[in-house]
């Protein structure tokens, strides 16, 4: 028998505890589409929360907005998607099954092949004897295929539209109000949190390739003349990131390089430091998440990997059960856009900065939401005997953060812990309340959605003032006053002090 996936194990949890389920499940769903249920959406805002608090909240210079999702032809048109937001597919000769060309090539014999030219695809599959995946048939020769969703607007039809394929859109389209707004000063950066549409040609691998995903993108208007004029460079010049030069790749690399900014900066592997800068938030963010920074690096893609606006990107990719996936792209997007939009729309796009006429460059970090959820359930993902499984979800992003249970119904117990459960609700705790069942089932629940601490409500507690609190992770358990709970429950999650520290374990 063979092993069954983490993947799917991890997809049991989420379908059966609420956290995303396939969209239009009862009627058989539809490839690439999914919906999070309670666990997964609280989850979801977190990580939308902390992105907004690092990248937006915290920098004076970055505002947020919140576009249109579906966009008239003439955008796309200009923006060099209609030409080139494509994807070669190859289908099966037999079963006429599609696959994206690249990945059915990797699949099958571990070459990167994304970004390689038709024909280029045809040879490797060739030579290879790359067959379907699904009967073995033969395949066609590769196709490329337009990602984007097309719509027609109004009753009468006859205006063109397309779903957005990322969110960078509509602040490009919109950069003249924008750079109004920010008095027209360099630099500043625009916001954007939203769906994206792409019609992929095989979705798979659960949320990890979908047709509908949520990105946080950040546009960084920068004057090229300041590109290492960075106003945060000296907090983030010490950090260190792991990265993949290209030279490294030519090489055949096994081990990231771990650098600091400052070395990368000065050795050439970062071109500037607004990409620096992105890439050193983006790793503090992901350990905050719960992923260690030693299963994921930042790729300096090859030419024909990036995309068609890109002179460079540095994705950031993690190491997980299926393989190398990237869930950051990192693109320097120069003034591409902005002079495609100006130019197609006849709107000036200049800047006047240090006295000259200037249209801006960019840098533009994209974060896939669900692609980041789905790394942090692997990362954090336990089988380690217990008789359950349970996640290692830090605080920061455990969809809830305290449980509280009655050891009995009884005796005012209930009442009891239903109003400490809705205290720690006020003082701001996602905090969920459990009176069914033996309580060490109840802990096991807890633990399978990785809520870190359970408070335990018992007839001490009505004697004293006395609660217990019980560790996911050591399934150790202290005794504290009733008082003290909220800012030890506090402490914890915050890590600011260790669990030991607030009292003798109970036997
Ligand atoms: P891939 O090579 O895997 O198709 P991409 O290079 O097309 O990804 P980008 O265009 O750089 O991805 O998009 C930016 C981010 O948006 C990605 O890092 C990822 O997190 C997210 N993303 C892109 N496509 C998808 C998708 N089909 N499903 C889920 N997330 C996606
Ligand atoms: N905005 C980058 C991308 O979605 O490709």
């Amino acid at each position: 028998m063979t092993e069954e996936r983490l993947m799917d194990k991890i997809i049991d949890v989420c379908l059966r505890r609420g956290f995303i389920s396939p969209a239009a499940e009862i009627y058989g769903g539809v490839g690439g589409f999914y919906e999070y249920g309670p666990l997964g959406t609280l989850m979801m805002q977190k990580i939308i929360d902390l992105w907004r608090q690092i990248f937006v909240l915290d920098d004076d210079r970055v505002y947020e907005i919140a576009g249109s999702v579906l966009l008239p032809e003439s955008v796309f048109q200009a923006s060099g998607h209609l030409d080139s937001f494509e994807d070669p597919q190859v289908q099966c000769k037999s079963c006429k099954s599609m696959f994206r060309a690249d990945e059915i090539i990797s699949d099958a014999v571990n070459i990167k092949a994304e970004g390689l030219p038709l024909e280029e695809l045809d040879k490797i599959v060739e030579d290879n004897n790359i067959k379907c995946q699904k009967c073995q048939g033969d395949l066609d020769k590769a196709k490329q295929f337009n990602l984007m969703f097309k719509a027609e607007v109004g009753s009468t039809g006859g205006i063109n539209a397309y779903l957005r394929p990322e969110t960078a859109q509509n602040i490009f389209i919109n950069f003249k109000r924008l750079a109004g707004f920010m008095r027209n000063k360099l630099p500043f950066g625009i916001a954007q949190v939203g769906s994206a549409f792409r019609n992929e040609i095989s979705p798979r691998n659960f949320i990890l390739r979908v047709r509908e995903f949520q990105q946080m993108e950040i546009e960084m208007f920068y004057d090229p003349d300041k590109e290492n004029e960075h106003e945060h460079y000296e907090e983030i010049r010490e950090i260190e990131v792991n990265l993949v030069t290209r030279e490294m790749q030519e090489k055949g690399w096994t081990k990231p390089l771990k650098i600091t900014i400052e070395e990368g900066l000065e050795k050439k592997h970062i071109p500037n430091q607004y990409m620096a800068f992105f890439m050193a938030m983006e790793t503090e963010m992901l350990k905050v998440l719960g992923i260690p920074e030693d299963v994921f690096w930042f790729r300096h893609m090859q030419d024909h990997e990036a995309p068609h606006y890109s002179a460079g990107n540095y994705d950031l990719e993690v190491d997980l059960s299926i393989g190398h996936m990237e869930i950051i792209g990192n693109a320097l997007r120069t003034d591409y856009d902005l002079q495609k939009h100006a130019k197609a729309s006849g709107t000036s796009y200049e800047i006047v900065a240090d006295n000259k006429k200037i249209v801006p460059h960019v840098a533009e970090p994209s974060l896939g939401v669900g692609r980041i959820l789905y790394a942090i359930l692997e990362k954090c993902y336990q089988d380690d005997g217990r008789g359950w499984t349970w996640f290692k979800f830090p605080s920061t992003i455990a969809p809830l953060e305290v449980a509280v249970f009655p050891l009995m119904k009884k005796d005012g117990l209930a009442e009891y812990a239903y109003d400490l459960h809705h205290d720690l609700k006020d003082a701001g705790y996602l905090s969920f309340y459990d009176v069914s069942g033996k309580i060490g089932k109840r802990y096991a629940r807890a633990d399978e959605i990785g809520i870190p601490y359970c408070v335990t409500i018992d007839y001490d507690s009505l004697k004293e003032g006395s609660v217990t609190i019980r560790d996911r992770d050591t399934m150790k358990q202290i005794r504290v006053p009733v008082e003290d709970l909220e800012v030890v429950i506090g402490e914890l999650s915050e890590g600011e002090a260790k669990f030991e520290e607030f009292g003798d374990f109970l036997p």
